[in-house]
């Protein structure tokens, strides 16, 4: 894909449903007794590999104008493929461990790479029964008896936390969870819709075993998902985004505290944005704004390019984690762009506004594929990402950005 630098971004848009909701729904759905009403639902790559694998697992799913309708609480063993998405290999490793089913989930070549270690232990800690191949994927999942445990994650992580407290749903005795970081919320959130004792109290979330039941979900908008034209607005002009989730609302904070010229009209958990172009000021990421911002670091990284001024990202080692190691990555492709950034072991250091563009990599990975050609639209002269179909894992139709 050839992308050539923007003049004028003018747009009025809505974003893609939320990934991180989507998936949970889905697998919520699929332990749910009764009927789960998903309004809004992403159909991605990452989303629909979780709808198809909740169905595989014995959920009876169907969709009925736009909406996704699961009837769950019967599952059957199955082998479940999670393609690239890791949030439904963890999610579903975690709610079916304490389940009489027998089940493996595999994924691609990315997913089968990340590290599945940090779960593994988890859940083991809680009495499953999980083999896998050192720690990657596939994962055997042998429905075994569980007992709550008191989790300290070592490191952030929103889908290990989601793996833990759905395992506590069919485990004996209280789960709880202390995050020295906190992560975004969505299960704890999701999990009240559907009915779990769950509540969280300075900072620690208690939950004790039970049935979830059907619940409806409507999904909003991915803010991760919007964070791109968000950046073409901000750098580039004008653009009025249409319903967006701001339970997860760092990024537009973070935005603004650089000089970023937001205005949000809210609606509960959801708002639409009207973002205009503004002059920003290089930034520091780090500690919890960086866990936070985990997936809209390689963006702002590039971002980070077209401001003059130094800006630093740490804290943000998890990125050597994702669908590729977005670290070395990112500091590759933005490097061929002319771009002044060195790589550190957690993050990077940018010196901005040299940012030429090139020729980008995506290394199979849908957010360096978006991150990367938003650095081109943003360069002096533009250039190409060698993968246009990866962005069909969160944002389908991502391209029309740029026509
Ligand atoms: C996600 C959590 C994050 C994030 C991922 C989606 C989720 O990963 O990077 O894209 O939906 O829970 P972690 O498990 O590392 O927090």
């Amino acid at each position: 894909m050839r992308i050539k630098p923007i003049k004028e971004f003018n747009r009025v848009l809505t974003p893609p449903p939320d990934k991180s909701i989507t998936i949970r729904a889905a697998v919520m759905g699929m332990l749910a007794h009764g009927k789960t009403v998903i309004k809004n639902p992403l159909l991605s790559g990452d989303a629909v590999a979780a709808i198809n694998a909740v169905g595989t697992l014995g959920a009876e799913v169907e969709f009925d104008r736009g909406r996704l309708i699961i009837n769950g609480g019967k599952m059957i063993n199955a082998n479940v493929d999670a393609r690239n998405s890791a949030t439904t290999m963890r999610l579903l490793a975690g709610a079916l461990a304490g389940h009489d089913v027998t089940a493996t989930i595999t994924g691609d070549n990315s997913l089968c790479r990340r590290s599945m270690k940090a779960l593994i232990d988890a859940l083991t800690d809680m009495g499953a029964k999980i083999e896998s191949k050192n720690g990657f994927a596939p994962l055997k999942i042998t429905g075994a008896s569980l007992h709550g445990i008191d989790f300290v994650p070592s490191l952030p992580s929103a889908q290990i936390k989601g793996a833990v407290l759905l395992a506590g749903l069919n485990a004996s005795g209280k789960t709880t969870v202390a995050e020295r970081i906190k992560t975004r919320s969505h299960t704890e959130d999701m999990l009240k819709t559907f009915g779990a004792d769950i509540k969280t109290e300075n900072g620690i979330i208690e939950l004790y075993p039970g049935k979830l039941v059907g619940a409806e979900v409507n999904v909003p908008g991915d803010i991760s998902s919007a964070a791109y034209p968000i950046v073409l607005a901000l750098k580039k002009g004008f653009c009025y985004i249409k319903d967006v989730g701001t339970s997860r609302r760092e990024l537009i904070d973070f935005l603004v505290s650089i000089g970023g010229n937001i205005k949000e009209e809210a609606f509960g958990n959801r708002a639409d944005l009207e973002v205009n172009r503004s002059e920003l000021k290089p930034f520091t990421i780090s500690g919890q704004m960086a866990t936070a911002l985990i997936d809209e670091l390689p963006l702002l990284a590039a971002l980070a390019c077209t401001i003059e001024g130094e800006s630093v990202i740490k804290d943000a080692g998890a990125l050597r984690n994702k669908e590729c190691d977005r670290i070395k990555c990112t500091a590759l492709n933005l490097r061929n762009m002319g771009a002044e950034i060195e790589e550190l072991k957690d993050g990077f250091v940018i010196k901005g506004g040299k940012l030429r563009g090139g020729n980008a990599h995506a290394y199979s990975d849908h957010r360096m594929a978006m991150s990367m050609a938003i650095a081109n639209a943003l360069s002096f002269e533009g250039g190409t990402v060698d993968d246009d179909k990866c962005v069909e894992i969160s944002y389908p139709y991502f391209w029309e950005l740029f026509v």
